[in-house]
């Protein structure tokens, strides 16, 4: 379907220097995107930009650290100078403490993942509506990569979960402010799929018990993201704002 094409977007992804950030980039180049992959490991973004570009897509990889404001302006400066204004912003970039209850974290675990699954979206968010203005740009588009933790999680998942929970109610809330620029805001939630994020989780021995809980029976691959990412990237998902996608095999449906 043509709407679902992104031939000429401009797209920036961070935290796209492995998982979904970085798979996202080549499904996004695929449909005809030029993608700008920002994170902190360069040789890993370097490596996937230059498969991109074998595979025949546009692609450049800048380094980003989404914790410092001064870095994620920079990157966004970056991805002009190459390729003009910016059609879509994902916020992708995500980090976790650990197995640890609110009993076992302590501030700088607080800080670790607030800023880098919050408080960069904010910023990001800010930096990328004074440039939509600034440029007379016709609309945005931004994506929340938030999580199904937002709503349903388990013991353990403390302070990540608080974050998704938030960056949720972000993106609504977003989405009410920023439509007077034009620009759209939704998230993405998927449920499990094995990552570094996911990791100490899915490889755990509750695993298999864990994943009784979903009703499908399966965690999620990442092609299970494909559909849902072209959707909210291109002009498809058009009159969607303040929208919540969810993949996760029915696992937020299912009562354990
Ligand atoms: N896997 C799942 O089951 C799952 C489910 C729901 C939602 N999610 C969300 O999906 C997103 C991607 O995670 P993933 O599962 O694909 O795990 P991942 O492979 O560990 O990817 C996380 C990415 O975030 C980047 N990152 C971390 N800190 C950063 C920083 N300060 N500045 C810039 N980039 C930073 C990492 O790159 P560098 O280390 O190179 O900077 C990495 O590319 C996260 O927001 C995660 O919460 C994951």
């Amino acid at each position: 379907m043509d709407r679902l094409r992104l031939d000429d977007k401009h797209i920036v992804i961070t935290g796209a220097s492995s998982g979904f950030g970085s798979h996202f980039a080549g499904v996004l180049a695929d449909a005809g995107a030029r993608v700008v992959l920002g994170a902190r490991r360069t040789d890993k973004i370097q490596d996937r930009v230059n498969g991109i570009k074998t595979s025949g897509g546009e692609a450049l990889g800048v380094k980003l650290d989404v914790r410092s404001a001064e870095s994620i302006q920079e990157f966004l400066d970056a991805a002009e100078n190459a390729y003009g204004p910016i059609d879509v912003v994902i916020n992708n970039a995500g980090v976790e403490a650990g197995a640890k209850t609110y009993m076992m974290i302590d501030e700088e675990d607080w800080d670790f993942v607030m800023e880098t699954n919050l408080k960069s979206a904010w910023l990001m968010a800010k930096f990328y509506t004074e440039r939509v203005v600034k440029n007379a740009q016709p609309g945005g588009n931004i994506i929340n990569i938030s999580s199904i933790t937002d709503t349903r999680t388990i013991k353990g998942q403390f302070p990540y979960a608080v974050s998704k929970g938030a960056l949720t109610r972000m993106t609504e809330i977003l989405a009410l402010e920023a439509a007077r620029y034009r620009i759209r805001v939704n998230a993405l939630a998927p449920g499990y799929i094995l990552t570094d994020v996911s990791r100490l989780l899915l490889e755990s021995e509750q695993a298999p018990e864990f994943m009784q809980g979903i009703p499908m029976r399966r965690f999620g691959e990442f092609s299970d993201l494909d559909g849902p990412i072209l959707l909210l990237a291109s002009d498809a998902s058009s009159y969607m704002t303040g929208s919540v996608v969810v993949v996760d095999g029915g696992h937020i449906c299912a009562s354990l």
